[in-house]
């Protein structure tokens, strides 16, 4: 397997796009779990990266794209964020008959070495549905640690947030626990009154 980082203005973003949609139709009829996935085209993709300087990176066996994910910068005023260079990684997706084959952590570990490397001092994110234990279990795997929650308007459920600083977690794990359980309330409260 080999890893290849894709540019804006690559034709082969249209390959990533139907990556991305597999990955999330198989894991739809695995666990019901639905994340519509119908908006990212490679067009919105393309912009996407050039806005915020980002790269595509890819996992390619046989000449065929069996892994992606999404590294660009981000601008964001959240306490655990601010004054650090921060970068968010998302479309993070392999097609179902790669899976559980470590082509997902490869991915991870390519983009934390290349975050790192630009940004030591930064810390990098990446967020997912709560419902999503592959995902999770993936990201915790990989050194990313739960640091928010959030509940968007009518949202069916929360999105956990995950962070890696390439130079360890700067914050205490006190104050993380204690803003963990406030923002797990909040969404709790939110979900009652169907906000
Ligand atoms: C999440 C995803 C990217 C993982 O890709 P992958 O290449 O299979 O990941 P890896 O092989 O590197 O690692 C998978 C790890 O997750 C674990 N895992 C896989 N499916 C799991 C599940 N349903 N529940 C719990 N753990 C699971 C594996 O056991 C493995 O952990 P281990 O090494 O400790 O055994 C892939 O399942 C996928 O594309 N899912 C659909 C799209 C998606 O949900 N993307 C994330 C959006 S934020």
């Amino acid at each position: 397997m080999n890893i290849l980082e894709i540019q804006a203005g690559d034709s082969l973003l249209e390959c990533v796009c139907n990556v991305i949609h597999a990955a999330h139709e198989a894991e739809y009829r695995r666990s019901g779990l639905k994340i519509n996935t119908s908006s990212i085209t490679s067009e919105v993709l393309e912009r996407q990266l050039d806005e915020h300087h980002g790269i595509c990176v890819a996992a390619v066996e046989d000449h065929n794209i069996v892994g992606t994910l999404s590294m660009m910068d981000e601008c964001s005023d959240h306490w655990y964020l601010k004054g650090l260079e921060a970068g968010i990684i998302k479309y993070v997706a392999v097609v179902p008959e790669t899976q559980q084959k470590g082509v997902a952590s490869a991915l991870l570990g390519h983009a934390k070495g290349r975050f790192s490397s630009g940004h030591p001092r930064g810390v990098l994110t990446v967020s997912t549905d709560e419902r999503n234990k592959s995902a999770l279990h993936l990201y915790r795997k990989n050194g990313f640690i739960p640091i928010d929650v959030t509940r968007g308007r009518k949202a069916q459920s929360c999105a956990v947030r995950l962070a890696y600083w390439p130079q360890g977690n700067p914050h205490s794990h006190v104050r993380i626990r204690l803003w963990l359980m406030r923002r797990r309330a909040l969404c709790a409260v939110k979900s009652i009154i169907g906000y």
